[in-house]
Order: structure tokens, then C-alpha cells, then sequence
């Protein structure tokens, strides 16, 4: 399932991605209700999946074990663009390929993925040493999109603003414009 095109091309020419950091606000749920916090997005795959990288022992990727569903926010940076996206998650550990993003994580940021508590009250940075390999701590969060929205806003006329729902329907992407709310 790929990504819907005006999606692509918003991220693209709205966000400047991949070129920038594209940075969302994902949300999560528990028993308790939601939780959110930002994250980057590392690429679309060509099955147009999202891709996340994580902890695997944050609250993030515990709750997804339990509750493999999400939803994220993307605002520009001029706010005028919006774009939300739901979706359900595969969690990806322990495979070899995982060793080519691994490769692509801030070196500063690796040295929490060593003998680390993630959760723990703060020890201090001196003896933390970043991993070269892959460790087993590190995972992939795959989004499979069920639904897109896009929100352009008009900057004088809000209720001319550009609301549009993408939806799947038999495999294909469907999409819908709506009225502002
Ligand atoms: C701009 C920005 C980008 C971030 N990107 C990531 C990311 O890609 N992956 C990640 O696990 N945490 C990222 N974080 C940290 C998370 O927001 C969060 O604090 C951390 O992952 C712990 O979340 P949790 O307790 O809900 O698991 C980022 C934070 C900021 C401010």
C-alpha cells in the first residue's frame, strides 16, 4: 500500500522531507489513555509504511506491544499545513537489516541503547559508551496507515481551507474533501 500522493507531495514541498527532519507528534494508548510525544519519521518504505526508530524498552514501544495502534500530527513550520495519520503498528526487532538504520542514528543518541535504563532516575552521561553494532535494545516501529488527513489552511479564509480524508477502501486510497471544523 503505498503512500497517497498529495500526502507525498505535501511532506515533500510543505515540509521539505526528506531533506529536513520530519518531526510528528505520536500518540499512543494505554489503559490509563493517551500518551504523546514527538518523534522523527525516518522514511516512508515502499509498501508505504512509516518508519519509526526506538527504545524497545521505552513506555512507547511497552504500550505498542500491547496496544499495536498510533496516531501522529505533522504541523509545518509555517502552520499552515497540517497532516494526521492513524494507523496499526508491526514492531520490528533482532533482523539483520535492522544494522543499516542502526547505522543511522546520532552517535550521542546510541549511548542510550547500552546497558541504559530509559526509565530510570538520571545517573549521569561520563561512562556511557555507544554500541557499534545493533543492540538487542534498538527497534523499528512500522506504520501501516488506515487513514490520512490533510488540512492546508486558507491564512484569511479559514473556512476555504483545504480538508481532505484519505480513506482505504478494497486496497486503494479514496479520498474525500470535507468542510474545515
Ligand atoms: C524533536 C524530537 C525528536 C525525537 N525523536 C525521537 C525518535 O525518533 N525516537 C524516539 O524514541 N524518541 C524521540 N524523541 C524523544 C521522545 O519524544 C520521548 O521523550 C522518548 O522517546 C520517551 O518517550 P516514551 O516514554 O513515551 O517512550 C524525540 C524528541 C524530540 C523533542
Amino acid at each position: 500500500m503505498v503512500v497517497p500522493e498529495a500526502i507525498k507531495t505535501c511532506f515533500r514541498e510543505k515540509f521539505g522531507f526528506p531533506d529536513a527532519p520530519l518531526i510528528g507528534q505520536v500518540a499512543t494508548v494505554t489503559p490509563d489513555g493517551p500518551t504523546i510525544r514527538s518523534m522523527r519519521m525516518y522514511q516512508f518504505n515502499e509498501a508505504g509504511q512509516l518508519i519509526f526508530m526506538s527504545h524497545r524498552h521505552s513506555h512507547k514501544w511497552r504500550q505498542l506491544v500491547q496496544d499495536p495502534k498510533l496516531a501522529i500530527c505533522f504541523v509545518s513550520s509555517d502552520l499552515l499545513t497540517q497532516v494526521t495519520v492513524k494507523g496499526d503498528v508491526t514492531l520490528k526487532q533482532g533482523t539483520p537489516d535492522l544494522q543499516s538504520y542502526w547505522e543511522n542514528v546520532r552517535l550521542d543518541v546510541r549511548k542510550i541503547y547500552d546497558n541504559y535504563d530509559v526509565e530510570g532516575p538520571f545517573t549521569g552521561v561520563k561512562d556511557l559508551t555507544p554500541p557499534k553494532l545493533c543492540p538487542d535494545s534498538f527497534g523499528l516501529i512500522l506504520v501501516n496507515p488506515t487513514k490520512w488527513e490533510l488540512l492546508e489552511l486558507s491564512p484569511s479564509d479559514y473556512p476555504a481551507s483545504n480538508r481532505t480524508v484519505f480513506h482505504l477502501e478494497h486496497g486503494k486510497w479514496s479520498d474525500q474533501r470535507v468542510n474545515v471544523g
